[in-house]
């Protein structure tokens, strides 16, 4: 088992993430877009996971209240990413986990995030941390 820290991210962990969202998407993202994602609003829960000193992966949540005319707050995972030399350890288990915790500690009993139909690691991941299939169905207008 690999003894991954998991703690907040920081505005220096942003080079990292953006070296590994390229390296599992193929797509490149600039670090002021990055940064955004993590700027620490109240609502923001930003967390990464380190083994030896560097950046394995991250997890990004976010709470919001009233969502579709709903009472409870949510709690969004909004993005994940492991870097593929550090898959299949537990460690995305690992945040996934912490970061469940952390909006249960906030009284959170909701935890929702959307993934393609077809994305069998990120639904496979996401089962294992509990979570479960909706009968919803998501509907978008693109220009
Ligand atoms: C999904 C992801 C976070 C899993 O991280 P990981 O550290 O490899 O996962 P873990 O080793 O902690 O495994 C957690 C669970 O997910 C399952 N899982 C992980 N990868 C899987 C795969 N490729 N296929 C099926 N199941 C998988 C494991 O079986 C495990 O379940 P278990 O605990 O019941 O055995 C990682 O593969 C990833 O970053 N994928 C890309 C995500 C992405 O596209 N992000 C958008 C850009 S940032």
């Amino acid at each position: 088992m690999v003894d991954a820290k998991i703690r907040e991210l920081e505005l220096d962990d942003v080079p990292h993430m953006v070296r590994i969202y390229e390296k599992i998407t193929g797509e490149k993202i600039d670090e002021d877009t990055m940064s955004a994602k993590i700027e620490h609003g109240q609502s923001l829960t930003a967390l990464g996971a380190e083994v030896d000193g560097v950046l394995a992966g991250f997890i990004i949540g976010e709470s919001e209240q009233g969502v579709f005319g709903e009472e409870e707050t949510i709690g969004w995972i909004n993005m994940v990413g492991l870097d593929p030399d550090h898959r299949n350890l537990g460690i995305g288990k690992k945040l996934g986990k912490e970061l469940i915790n952390r909006f249960h500690g906030l009284g959170i009993k909701i935890i929702r995030t959307i993934v393609e139909d077809e994305d069998y690691n990120l639904l496979s991941y996401f089962k294992s941390l509990g979570l479960t299939k909706v009968p919803w169905t998501v509907l978008e207008l693109k220009d």
